[in-house]
């Protein structure tokens, strides 16, 4: 890891400092680690094999976070929507390692109360680990008066989640592999800002039952072990990055929308190699793509393209001019409960004081209406 300079006024020892951040949608996708090795010292730095280019989402799917360090607190607290949160699980101690790691930075060793609420309507089924991640390193690293370039915080919120460290900056957004086993070099940089490309309109299809099978980080370990399709994927994505890359320059939406489905199908192709197999998509995710294949096969041209994680809800991408078409075709597949059209967003910032999810007199958490 870099060595950082702490050119901060120092830490803001009893005050309060609240950070959003919103969630994205990655159209070449990050699935697999590097194994440790020549690029790799520790896996825990979640390394990708390959590069990633993502949606910053709007403020509709994002998270806010309120953080305090003081030397009131014996140890780390985490609420996450009015729920205390028990910070000795695994999973959740992975991702709290981005507090020690900003600590560390700081060179201190107080205690923080964290304080988030997940803006990310009910059965969107999105992961709320990348906006959460963003959220809690920005909130943090600010708390801790760390003056640390956002590309370098990047660093330390993909350790919390691989696609947290896109999520740090709107628009569109490339995550490099990178090639140093520190990971100093694996970072996120914003190539264009969320107003880019104005006419470009996203659509997330919540389903009603959106049961998510395998978490991705356990999934990505299983795939880089079982998988024969894996060695070829993470050369196809790394290709894709680079076309997506031209056809943004040139807001060729026919382009993006073929580079989008297929690297989301190859992913989904490798989870589906992968002993156990592994697979998010249901019915109702086939259906949709069923439904955006004939619409753009009628039509004559791509006029909609879906992409999908690691869960059954697609997001798809269409053209203001197609928009209505897009829905109306939408709205015809049973299973989905709601249509979500979330704008293209911001990176994190501070809120001010306002918005705090912590009293700041009391330090205690406040409660949500
Ligand atoms: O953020 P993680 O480490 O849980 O990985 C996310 C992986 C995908 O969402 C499936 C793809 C991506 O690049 O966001």
């Amino acid at each position: 890891m870099m060595k950082y300079k702490n050119s901060s006024p120092g830490i803001v020892v009893d005050r309060v400092i609240t950070a959003q951040a919103n969630s994205n949608i990655a159209l070449v996708k990050y699935w697999g680690k590097r194994s440790i090795g020549e690029d790799c010292s520790d896996e825990s730095l979640n390394l990708p094999a390959n590069s990633s280019l993502s949606i910053t989402f709007g403020d509709e799917l994002s998270t806010i976070t309120s953080i305090v360090f003081s030397e009131k607190l014996n140890e780390d607290e985490f609420y996450l929507n009015d729920k205390k949160i028990d910070l000795g699980e695994k999973e959740i101690q992975e991702r709290f390692i981005v507090l020690s790691k900003l600590r560390g930075i700081a060179g201190t060793k107080l205690r923080a109360r964290v304080v988030s609420r997940n803006f990310v309507p009910t059965a969107s089924g999105f992961g709320s680990s990348a906006s959460g991640m963003a959220a809690l390193t920005f909130a943090a690293a600010k708390a801790l008066g760390l003056g640390v370039e956002t590309s370098r915080l990047s660093e330390i919120a993909r350790i919390g989640s691989g696609s947290a460290c896109r999520s740090l900056f709107g628009g569109f957004v490339e995550w490099k592999r990178g090639n140093e086993s520190d990971g100093r070099d694996s970072v996120a940089k914003q190539l264009y800002q969320e107003g880019y490309w104005p006419e470009l309109r996203l659509i997330v299809t919540a389903l009603e039952n959106p049961k998510k099978s395998i978490s991705s980080r356990a999934g990505m370990r299983q795939t880089a072990k079982t998988s024969r399709l894996y060695k070829e994927r993470i050369i196809g994505a790394e290709e894709n990055v680079e076309a997506l890359k031209a056809a943004l320059r040139e807001k060729d939406f026919e382009k993006v929308g073929e580079i989008t489905m297929q690297d989301t199908m190859m992913m989904h192709a490798v989870m589906l190699d992968t002993r156990p197999p592994i697979m998010y998509l249901n019915d109702v995710s086939r259906e949709t793509i069923n439904t955006i294949e004939e619409l753009n096969r009628k039509e004559g041209r791509i006029v909609a393209a879906y992409t999908y994680d690691a869960g059954p809800n697609a997001v798809i991408l269409t053209l203001d001019k197609d928009f209505d078409k897009v829905m109306e075709a939408l709205r015809k597949i049973n299973g989905i409960s709601k249509l979500i059209v979330p704008g293209i967003g911001r990176g994190a910032r501070v809120l001010d004081e306002s918005q705090s999810l912590i009293d700041p007199n009391t330090l205690l958490p406040l409660p949500g209406e």
